[in-house]
């Protein structure tokens, strides 16, 4: 018999937890498995009807009867995605993990357990384009009101809270302005209102800040982006207090974005446990890359966190810290060319048709470096006015920074600013 290799207990780090996870757990048995198993059972034996009706009523109620112990149905719960949401659930500092097929179905999630007709929802004037549309062309559908300001401020969102405001809804950092938001701040105003916050931390990853640990009520990400880190799945998760896994778990029964264990499991298995180390390079290139445009003359200013110049470089050195409290900037640059919109359209195509290292696509958070302008794509729903209010320039240009190496990213945006 082998021995039994020791389950997670402190003071192990968070990265080896990332690796290794719980190692036993009850949603699986671990004892002769070294890689987590790729669940795919659309359905589970029940062997009695009281075992299935037990199995219902912990699902529904899993703060009361314990989650995950008797597997009903792939869309409710299942033990691959369990594993998954163990794990984000630890690195976030959240009691509890839901995960949905994509993003979206996160945010939206997140905001259906929370809103019920007749209620608002504010949310920072600059949002991820789909984010934006969700909120501006769904939620009012659904007799929820939307109301935009600027969450830099938390002074005018304390004053913003009315009687039906009941969420408030920000990314930090600010996709794809790179602008921060404190967490802190918007919780401490939220909080005393009872507005629930809600933190879309997908830029950031809980490699560089983890919300709920400053007050926030609910952090989603895009699990597509830096967490599973290659850019070959798509997913999306909830991470929060224990008080919403039940809704949110029967809010994902019910509209059925669930995401599927042959999606959870490479997030598992090589997007999790490497995520210090992609973030790790990632953070350097990214300087080196910052340092670059800033000292070039047709780039008319450069948003990175990690640059000295960086105009809130104080809270960025405050909120955004790695697991051993490390200044960690994460990977993504938001950069304006002086020559406006066209100059911008140009360096993209120059990198789509010439580049080596940089690809012109939407995304972010993959091995590879990644392009594209935000005015003309991922933030096209948004109209000109908020645009403005957001600081979103024609000729702005965002840059998901890859591992490749530093100089060779820098060269190929070289021969690209030539055409601006
Ligand atoms: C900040 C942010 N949140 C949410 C999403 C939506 O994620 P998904 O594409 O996985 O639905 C994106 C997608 O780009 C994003 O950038």
């Amino acid at each position: 018999m082998p021995k039994r290799k020791g389950a997670y207990q402190p003071p192990y780090s968070k990265h080896s937890f990332l690796v290794h996870g719980k190692f036993l757990s009850a949603k699986w048995d671990f004892e002769h498995h070294v890689v987590p198993p790729i669940s795919s059972s659309s359905t589970y034996r029940l062997e009695t009807a009281e075992r299935g009706a037990r199995g219902f009523c912990g699902f529904s109620e899993p703060r009361k009867h314990g989650r995950g112990e008797i597997f009903i149905y792939d869309r409710l719960d299942e033990p691959t995605r369990a594993m998954l949401e163990e794990r984000l659930a630890f690195v976030e500092e959240g009691e509890a993990g839901v995960a949905f097929a994509t993003g979206m179905a996160a945010i939206a999630a997140a905001l259906g357990v929370t809103l019920r007709a007749g209620d608002e929802v504010l949310a920072h004037h600059a949002l991820y384009g789909c984010t934006y549309s969700l909120l501006t062309n769904w939620m009012p559908r659904m007799g929820v009101s939307v109301r935009y300001l600027d969450f830099s401020r938390p002074g005018l969102l304390a004053r913003s809270i009315g009687r039906h405001t009941r969420a408030a809804l920000y990314e930090t950092p600010v996709n794809p302005t790179l602008e921060l938001i404190d967490i802190e701040a918007v919780s401490a105003a939220c909080r005393k209102r009872k507005v629930i916050s809600i933190v879309d931390n997908t830029f950031a990853t809980p490699f560089c800040q983890r919300p709920l640990s400053r007050g926030a009520d609910m952090v989603v990400h895009s699990l597509t982006k830096n967490i599973c880190g290659f850019g070959t799945d798509m997913g999306g998760a909830v991470v929060t207090r224990r008080a919403f896994e039940g809704p949110l778990l029967l809010y994902r029964k019910d509209f059925g974005g669930a995401l599927s264990p042959k999606n959870a499991w490479p997030i598992l298995v090589y997007g999790l446990p490497s995520l210090e180390l992609r973030l790790r390079k990632e953070e350097q290139n990214a300087l080196e890359v910052a340092r670059f445009l800033e000292g070039h003359p047709k780039v008319a200013r450069v948003a990175y966190p990690g640059l000295e110049s960086f105009p809130q470089r104080d809270l960025a050195r405050r909120q955004m810290t790695d697991f051993d409290g490390t200044f960690a900037p994460s990977n993504m640059i938001y950069f304006v060319v002086r020559g406006g919109g066209r100059a911008a359209s140009r360096l993209v195509n120059h990198c789509a048709k010439h580049a080596y290292t940089i690809t012109l696509a939407v995304s972010l958070g993959q091995i590879r470096t990644l392009i594209e302008k935000p005015t003309g794509m991922t933030h096209s729903a948004l109209p000109p006015a908020v645009r403005r209010a957001g600081h979103l320039s024609p000729g702005g240009v965002r840059v998901s920074v890859g591992i490749e190496d530093a100089s060779d990213i820098i060269h190929d945006l070289r021969e690209a600013l030539k055409t601006c």
